[in-house]
């Protein structure tokens, strides 16, 4: 199949940062959410993004309005049917990914390919949502994604060798580094990132040691470019404890417990930079 045009689900700063990375590689990109002014932050954030760029001397004004060329705003999902590849980066949530699956089986072209950039979501569960659980993968983009180089690619049960080669080489043109998963519950990313970032939080919650403390050790001693508690703000604390109670949940172990604090700072709304507090209060 020739990728031409793909949609991008959710523009948010996932989504968002999606939409970039495609629209520089040359495909033509529909941005969608459920709101124009949620879809107007989306190509707000790809701006500034640009702009950065262009001031860095890496690119002129000019290329930075080509990619915007490539770049159409959407709010109706009916308009899947112009594109080759779906990429889903809505809320994690499995009755929103169910509800947008079912619409994209209605409305994508049979050849269409349905990705879903679930962090932990089972993609086999998403894609019995559609017709085409053949057509369905995952295709998992780090934070932040115009600077991070890999992409998780996870088969589903069902997903056709075709389809994972077609994103395979589509994650190539986007310039970055795709790694071949299967379907289990926080794939290889998040089934090794939360359990550290969790064991962190227990080990701020039995003052074992400063916030500031556990972030440099784990900054200056394992040379990590941020410290956990930093890098679960920057997550979102929201998202860190859904990803846990996902492995817990799905592996049925203890040791995915996630720490009482972690549950308390997100029911008391600190959710990290996002919310302007977390572990560490933002401006
Ligand atoms: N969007 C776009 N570009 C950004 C950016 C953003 N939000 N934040 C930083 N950058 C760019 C900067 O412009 C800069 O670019 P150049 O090198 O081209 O000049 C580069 O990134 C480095 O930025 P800084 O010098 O300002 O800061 P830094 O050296 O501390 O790097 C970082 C910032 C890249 C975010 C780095 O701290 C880092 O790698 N942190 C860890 C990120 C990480 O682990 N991400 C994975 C999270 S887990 C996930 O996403 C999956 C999940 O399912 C939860």
């Amino acid at each position: 199949m020739d990728i031409k045009t793909v949609m991008v689900i959710g523009a948010g700063q996932m989504g968002a940062g999606i939409a970039q990375v495609c629209a520089q590689a040359g495909y033509k990109v529909y941005l969608n959410d459920l709101q124009e002014k949620l879809v107007e932050k989306g190509f707000e954030q790809i701006s500034i993004n640009l702009s950065r760029q262009v001031d860095k001397g890496r690119m002129t004004e000019d290329e930075k309005l080509l990619v915007f060329d490539q770049l159409f705003k959407s709010t109706n999902l009916q308009q899947a049917q112009y594109v080759d590849v779906v990429i889903e980066a809505a809320t994690e949530n499995m009755e929103i990914k169910a509800s947008i699956f079912r619409e994209l089986d209605k409305y994508a072209p049979e050849h269409a390919i349905l990705a879903t950039n679930t962090s932990s979501l089972p993609i086999t569960e998403i894609a019995a949502f559609t017709k085409r659980p053949e057509k369905v993968i995952g295709m998992h983009f780090m934070n932040p994604v115009p600077v991070m180089k890999l992409v998780e690619i996870i088969r589903g049960l069902a997903t056709e060798d075709d389809v994972y080669r077609e994103i395979e080489a589509m994650a190539i043109k986007l310039n970055k580094v795709p790694v071949e998963v299967n379907d289990f519950p926080g794939f290889v990313s998040n089934r090794v990132l939360m359990p550290m970032i969790n064991e962190a939080v227990y080990t701020l919650y039995e003052g074992v040691a400063s916030k500031e403390a556990i972030d440099n050790v784990m900054k200056l001693g394992m040379n990590h470019p941020m410290g956990p508690l930093t890098l679960a703000d920057f997550i979102g604390l929201d998202t860190c404890l859904y990803i846990m109670e996902t492995l817990h949940e799905g592996f049925g172990d203890d040791k995915y417990r996630p720490c009482p604090l972690l549950r308390k700072y997100v029911k008391a709304g600190w959710l990290g930079k996002k919310s302007g507090r977390g572990f560490y209060v933002y401006d």
